[in-house]
C-alpha cells in the first residue's frame, strides 16, 4: 500500500486508515523529494539525505524549515550533495553520517557538529539500519579529493530504501537485491554526471525494487531528462513514482 501526497495535501491526515485497520500499529514511512538528490525520510526517525537546498533551483524546502532531524546522510562531498548538511545539523541537532574521510573533513572545518564516519558496510544508528554501499563517481570539494562516493540502503520501520547517490550503473547492484531486498530505489537519471534513463532502467532490472523514484535530473541544463522516458524503459515490473519537488511518497 502506498500513495503520493502532494505538498498541498500535507494538512490532511497522513495515516492510511485502511492499512491501519489491517496491520495494527504499523505506521507508514514518508519519502519526501526536496529536489535534485535531496530527500527527507520520515518514520520513527527523521532522516535527510544529501540536503542541497541553498542554491538548488528546484529546492522544495529551506534549511530553516528543519528544527529537529535525527540523521543527515551524505553520499559524497560535491556541493550539490553536501549542500546545507552542516547548517541543518547545527540547528536541528542531527548527526551527519558520511564516508570516514568526509566525516573527518567536516569535523575539522566546523565546530559543534557530530559526525559518524563509515567505510562501506552495515551498521545501526538510533534504531535505523544503514548499509553504506559503493557508487561509481568521484568525491571532492571541486579541487581536492575527499573520501569516496557511496550510496545507502536504509531500513526504517521495516521499509528498505536505497539512495544510489551519484553513480553509473554497476552489476554489483544485484548484490544489494540479493542481500537486502529493496522496497524503494532512488536513482539518478540525469546522465552526464550519472546514469541516464537507459542505464537507470538497467539498474532497476538488477535491483528489483517494488518502487523506483527518479532523481538528479532537470536541476541544471546538462541533466535535462524526461522522466516519462525512464518510466517507459522500466516497463511494468517495478512501479515508477515520479515526484515533483515537495511531494511525498508513502509506503
Ligand atoms: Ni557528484
Ligand atoms: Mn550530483
Amino acid at each position: 500500500m502506498s500513495r503520493i501526497v502532494s505538498s498541498e495535501r500535507v494538512k490532511f491526515p497522513k495515516v492510511n486508515i485502511s492499512r491501519w485497520s489491517v496491520l495494527e500499529g504499523e505506521k507508514m514511512v514518508g519519502i519526501r523529494f526536496l529536489g535534485h538528490a535531496a530527500f527527507e525520510i520520515k518514520g520513527s526517525k527523521r532522516i535527510l539525505i544529501d540536503p542541497f537546498l541553498t542554491g538548488n533551483p528546484k529546492a522544495a524546502a529551506k534549511p530553516e524549515d528543519f528544527d529537529k532531524v535525527d540523521l543527515i546522510l551524505i553520499t559524497h562531498a560535491h556541493g550539490d550533495h553536501l549542500g546545507d548538511a552542516v547548517k541543518i545539523a547545527k540547528r536541528a541537532g542531527a548527526k551527519i553520517v558520511a564516508m570516514y574521510d568526509i566525516s573527518t573533513y567536516l569535523v575539522e572545518s566546523n565546530k559543534g557538529i557530530t559526525t559518524i564516519g563509515m567505510n562501506y558496510g552495515p551498521t545501526e544508528i538510533d534504531g535505523v539500519k544503514i548499509v553504506q554501499v559503493p557508487a561509481w563517481h568521484s568525491s571532492s570539494d571541486g579541487k581536492t579529493n575527499i573520501g569516496n562516493p557511496c550510496g545507502y540502503i536504509i531500513e526504517i520501520d521495516g521499509v528498505k530504501i536505497y539512495h544510489a547517490g551519484d553513480t553509473y550503473v554497476f552489476k554489483d547492484m544485484e548484490l544489494f537485491a540479493e542481500l537486502y531486498g529493496i522496497d524503494v530505489a532512488l536513482l539518478p537519471i540525469g546522465g552526464h554526471f550519472t546514469m541516464g534513463p537507459k542505464e537507470a532502467a538497467k539498474a532497476v532490472e538488477l535491483l528489483k525494487p517494488k518502487y523506483v523514484i527518479p532523481m538528479h535530473y532537470n536541476t541544471f541544463p546538462p541533466i535535462a531528462q524526461n522522466p516519462e522516458e525512464f518510466k517507459e524503459l522500466v516497463g511494468d515490473k517495478t512501479e515508477v513514482v515520479i515526484l515533483n519537488p515537495g511531494e511525498t511518497f508513502e509506503i
